[in-house]
């Protein structure tokens, strides 16, 4: 079994295979992501929205990636882990970026980091990479500046907007990054992007024609709460299952169903016969 590294996404694009990308952010999907076979586990801050319950990616810290990534990086044998920088953790300066990526690394375990951002953050990206620290770009929908695009909505629709996303990703790659995500765009404009860079491109709602994909666990398990972006698929109703498991829990002991024979400990016939004799009335208190 060969661990993914960075130049597997590098090869990868040159043999035109397809990267294959999730988010986990605990132990036991991690492990199962990585068992089938995924070629990155994304431990990405829509865990504030997912894990946390916020409406935003911005509540997460720093701290709090560390302890996904920490879960994330014991169960993983072969695919590489990406963990996202939170929101206002790298934007400060290049110094402060290079110290905190330093400590996901260190503590976390993570392998590359993700930043959110175009050419603005390009120097930050330079400093990181000249440290030896990979770096996954992230541009489009980038969900920590929700406040400032006025909503989850869709980017680079015009025509000018498509040449600034051309832009971004071109200083991206210049800058050292070794692939991007490409979030919530037109098919048509990632896929310009994609034949543009020599690095790859991870799509999540970006159309087929990336070199990747990535979606959230929580969105394509079905294990939210009924809403699911329009770019997902559900693959599989965790929330349903988890569901009708619950409530044949809860019948299942009131209805003295649960626990039966098989999950019941018993003492040895003759512990309680003595225990019997001790308990008859008649027995002798013990000094
Ligand atoms: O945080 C995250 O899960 C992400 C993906 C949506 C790419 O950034």
């Amino acid at each position: 079994m060969h661990p993914v590294t960075i130049r597997t996404f590098l090869n990868k694009k040159e043999k035109k295979e397809k990267i294959i990308m999730m988010t986990a952010y605990d132990y036991p999907s991690a492990k199962l992501l990585d068992e089938a076979g995924i070629d990155a586990i994304l431990v990405g801050d829509s865990l504030g929205m997912v894990v946390q319950g916020n409406t935003t990616t911005v509540p997460v810290t720093l701290e709090h990636m560390i302890y996904h990534a920490q879960m994330v990086s014991r169960a993983v044998q072969r695919a590489l882990i990406v963990v996202d920088m939170p929101f206002m953790t790298y934007q400060e300066s290049p110094q402060q970026a290079l110290h905190h990526a330093a400590e996901l690394m260190r503590l976390g375990g993570a392998q590359a980091i993700k930043v959110e951002g175009g050419s603005e953050i390009a120097p930050t990206v330079s400093r990181l990479t000249s440290a030896g620290i990979p770096v996954m770009g992230h541009i489009g929908l980038t969900p920590q500046s929700v406040h400032a695009l006025g909503g989850y909505t869709v980017q680079g629709r015009t025509a000018h907007a498509a040449r600034r996303l051309f832009a971004d990703a071109l200083a991206l790659q210049k800058a050292g990054a070794f692939a991007v995500v490409l979030e919530v765009i037109p098919t048509e404009v990632a896929q310009t992007v994609t034949t543009q860079l020599q690095i790859p491109t991870i799509g999540i709602g970006a159309g087929p024609n990336c070199d990747g994909q990535v979606l959230v666990f929580h969105d394509a398990m079905g294990y939210t709460n009924g809403y699911v972006p329009k770019h997902n698929r559900v693959y599989t109703h965790l929330a349903e299952s988890i569901r009708t498991a619950v409530q044949a829990y809860i019948d299942d002991v009131n209805s003295g169903n649960f626990p039966a024979q098989e999950h019941s400990i018993h003492l040895k016939a003759e512990e309680l016969e003595i225990l019997n004799q001790l308990n008859d009335p008649k027995t002798p208190p013990s000094q």
